[in-house]
């Protein structure tokens, strides 16, 4: 079969890296597992940073920047041996506050995938302040190394000197290892995507406002995407439920207009709720989508 337009233009951009098998799993949403990873770099002859660096183009062809019009990538390294690719969104009719980084969505997807931790992540440039923050709460230490192209790599410490983290606020875990914690919902549901989205307020990571959430949405060919509220000690970075659902979203190809259904689940009483803001950036993506709230 012919390849495509946009098969061979990611075939020359990746230096003739032939993914679209992986990339077209039906179930795909921004991991490589760890065997596939092995397996190309046995059958690529690459190290792990330059395969890393080599799939950057893949993860920006599936950005979505209405706004800036700017495409950003990302690749981070997990723990497991997983690759996991992420992309900028940007939410029209909505405070640029909450767009997603590329370097975020990455790290969502790790996150929703259970990774236990990220030793590295790959950028086509220099990373924004407000990635740097962000990633700096994946491990207390901040020991990520960052990767800006073939011989130029840096460690997050020393891109964010002096930096403000949990520590500060008097705790001693970052955001990783996905750690769980039950919780019930207020009115039992045998409802597939509500049952998604509290499982997903499980394991959100909120230690500061006490008030996990979790957001599962529905495309309309059927595929759920769950995403964890991931909190930052400086707060303004925190990535809400809904974005970390886009991550994956975005990352499996999915463009906007594509989703039928989505809930969110919080605490009925809990500090802060992340209603109003899922609801309207919802509304950017399916106007005529409904979200469904249930309380734990
Ligand atoms: N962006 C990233 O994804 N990562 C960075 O570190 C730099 C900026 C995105 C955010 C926004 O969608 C667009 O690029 C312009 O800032
Ligand atoms: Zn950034």
């Amino acid at each position: 079969m012919k390849p495509s337009r946009r098969e061979m233009m990611l075939a020359t951009a990746s230096g003739g890296l032939s993914l679209t098998p992986l990339f077209s799993a039906k179930d795909y949403r921004g991991q490589i597992q760890s065997s596939a990873v092995n397996s190309l770099l046995q059958s690529e002859k690459l190290t792990r940073d330059a395969l890393m660096l080599k799939l950057l183009p893949e993860a920006k062809s599936h950005a979505h920047p209405p706004i800036s019009n700017y495409f950003v990538g990302a690749v981070a390294s997990g723990l497991s041996g997983s690759l996991y690719l992420g992309q900028n969104i940007e939410i029209p009719g909505n405070p640029l506050g909450l767009a997603v980084h590329a370097e975020q969505s990455a790290i969502a997807n790790a996150y929703m995938c259970g990774e236990q931790g990220i030793d590295t992540v790959a950028v086509p440039g220099s990373p924004c302040g407000h990635c740097r923050q962000f990633l700096s709460e994946v491990s207390i230490d901040i020991t990520m190394r960052i990767l800006m192209g073939e011989k130029l790599e840096a460690k997050l410490s020393d891109l964010l000197p002096h930096a403000f983290g949990p520590k500060n606020l008097g705790f001693k875990q970052g955001s990783f290892p996905v750690r769980r914690q039950a919780l019930v919902l207020s009115s039992p549901s045998s409802d597939a995507l509500s049952l998604e989205a509290l499982k997903a307020a499980e394991q959100a990571y909120a230690p500061y406002s006490r008030s996990p959430s979790g957001t599962a949405i529905l495309t309309n060919t059927g595929r759920i995407f769950a995403g964890s509220y991931i909190e930052n000690a400086a707060f303004n970075p925190s990535l809400p439920p809904l974005q970390a659902a886009l991550a994956g979203y975005f990352a499996a190809g999915k463009s906007a207009g594509e989703i039928q259904r989505a809930v969110l689940a919080e605490g009925e009483k809990s500090t802060i709720s992340q209603h109003r803001t899922t609801k309207s950036t919802l509304a950017a993506f399916a106007p005529n989508a409904y979200l469904e709230r249930v309380t734990f």
